[in-house]
């Protein structure tokens, strides 16, 4: 030790570094961490997770007070929107929670490099102006919106945006055209829909949210079309020019056709991420990308360098900042000598739109596909429509999906469109950790009236006899 400044050295304090470095500290190594950003907590507090459900939460009241589900329920009102508060009490969110960390850092006496780093060796970084050697470095730089050719993002315009921007538009757009329906996609179109914008999604594949099974895609596609979403799916956006406060984009029929021309107020464009590493010296320790430009690591988080480890969504697997936070606090337990493992079969995935989608395990077509024969899969719905809670709250739509093996009846695979999917899907996600059947789950006494009941009556369904249904 006495040969390096520290322990070790996390570069990025998003989810994945600040999470690292915090339980490295914890764990007695002297610890330090580099951020370029003015403030800590990485795309997830700053621009990414945190103030998109600031302005969902936020705009899913105002949606509730204008399009009658409060009048429904006894409450009249006539909500007037003041965007300028809603944008406040977002900044005010993240505010206080990169503060937060700011405390933890210090607390845990995690040291904050402020600055860009690049490595020099694998030992050391220049991070600013300062030089930092480490016994150990974890990469934990996160990602960046992937641009579109021919689209020019300027989010100072307003006109054509990116995530970052569509956060932060000073007025509510007349129309907007969102370039990917994925997940940025549907939660920004979203709140902008409930705030009054005409939204239009143009989507390369022929279903919304690659990745989810297709019942959930399907369903998914016939709720935002009843909202008002307007879909356009298997179409491409080829071109894009702008003109003062207007926007026009050339659309195309995904497998070619004839050229159509589609006028918005703001266009957002959300067609992925791709991890950063740009300007982070990986030459200069040999370190090479795979061809999706991410950092290849083993399962203690290792890279092929000797003491230079990598998280988050920079390396390859799902770009959750859960998914970074685990691999954070598995890869320092690790670096402590310990065993830090994450099991990336159970990472959930969970769309914050109304209502939510959420997913853990293996779709249908997975599990078909990875045990070979459709009768080696048994399936369990049950519709939210049939669920005390939900029906009772106004909040019909959607379902839950229990997907187990026939003959082990072990589950593979949970699915739910629900308003608190995202909560729901943690006990899925707990029973197929300790490799629940479908059965132990029926079994379970849930508490009533929830929400979290029509995940055993699925469970039930799997079994061949749900009450409600
Ligand atoms: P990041 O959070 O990207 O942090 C990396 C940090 O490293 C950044 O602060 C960057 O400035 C810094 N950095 C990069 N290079 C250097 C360098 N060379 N030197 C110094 N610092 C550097 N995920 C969810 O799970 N739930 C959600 O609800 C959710 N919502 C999202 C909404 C939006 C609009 C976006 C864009 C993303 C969302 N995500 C969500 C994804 C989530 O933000 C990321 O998966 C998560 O932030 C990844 O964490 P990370 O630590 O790997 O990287
Ligand atoms: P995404 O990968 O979720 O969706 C991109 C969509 O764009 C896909 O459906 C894709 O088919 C489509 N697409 C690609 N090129 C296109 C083109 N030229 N024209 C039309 N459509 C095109 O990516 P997104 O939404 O940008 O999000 C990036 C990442 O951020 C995701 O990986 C996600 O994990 C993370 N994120 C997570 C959230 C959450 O957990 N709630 C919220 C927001 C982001």
């Amino acid at each position: 030790m006495a040969d390096y400044d520290y322990d070790v050295l996390v570069i990025g304090a998003g989810p994945g570094g600040y999470v690292a470095a915090i339980r490295a500290a914890q764990l007695g190594l002297k610890t330090a961490c580099a951020e370029s950003r003015e403030t800590l907590g990485g795309t997830c507090l700053n621009v990414g997770c945190i103030p998109s459900k600031a302005m969902l939460h936020a705009s899913e009241y105002f949606d509730a007070a204008a399009n009658g589900t409060m009048a429904e329920m006894g409450i009249d009102v006539s909500p007037k929107l003041n965007l300028d508060k809603m944008h406040a009490q977002r900044l005010d969110a993240v505010g206080g929670l990169t503060k937060g960390i700011e405390f933890l850092f210090k607390k845990n006496k995690v040291d904050w490099k402020k600055g860009h780093a690049t490595f020099l060796d694998a030992h050391t970084v220049k991070v600013g102006d300062e030089t930092v050697t480490a016994k150990n470095v974890i990469i934990a730089t996160g990602s960046s919106v992937t641009p579109l050719p021919g689209v020019e993002v300027d989010n100072s315009k307003h006109v054509v945006v990116d995530s970052t921007g569509a956060l932060e538009l000073p007025k509510v757009p007349k129309k907007m055209v969102v370039i990917g329906g994925g997940v940025i996609g549907l939660e920004l179109g979203s709140v902008w829909r409930r705030l009054g914008a005409e939204v239009i999604v143009v989507e390369f594949l022929d279903q919304l949210l690659p990745g989810m099974d297709m019942d959930v895609r399907k369903e998914a596609a016939k709720i935002f079309k009843k909202q008002g979403m307007e879909l356009r799916l298997s179409t491409k956006v080829t071109g894009c020019s702008v003109k003062g406060k207007k926007a026009t984009l050339t659309l195309e029929p995904s497998a070619g056709g004839d050229e159509e021309k589609l006028e918005a107020d703001c266009v957002l464009v959300s067609i992925g991420r791709r991890p950063n590493t740009d300007g982070l010296g990986l030459e200069n320790i040999g370190l090479e990308l795979n061809k999706r430009g991410q950092i290849e690591i083993n399962h203690d988080f290792r890279t092929k360098v000797d003491g230079v480890w990598a998280i988050g969504d920079v390396v390859p697997g799902p770009m959750l900042a859960h998914k970074a936070e685990d691999e954070g606090i598995a890869c320092a337990e690790n670096i402590a000598g310990q065993t830090g493992i994450v099991n990336h079969d159970l990472i959930p995935g969970v769309v914050y739109t109304w209502p939510e989608i959420a997913g853990v395990g293996l779709t249908q077509e997975e599990a078909i596909e990875k045990l070979g024969d459709k009768a080696k899969v048994k399936v369990g719905k049950f519709p939210m429509m049939a669920n005390s809670r939900a029906k009772t709250n106004h909040e019909p739509e959607g379902f839950v999906k229990v997907i187990a093996e026939a003959e082990s009846d072990r589950v593979l695979g949970v699915w739910c469109i629900a308003s608190v999917a995202g909560t729901m899907i943690a006990q899925a996600t707990q029973a197929m950790e300790f490799g629940a059947t479908s059965e132990d789950i029926a079994y379970t006494c849930h508490a009533h009236p929830t929400h979290s009941e029509a995940i055993k009556e699925a469970a039930m369904a799997v079994q061949g006899k749900p009450i409600h249904m």
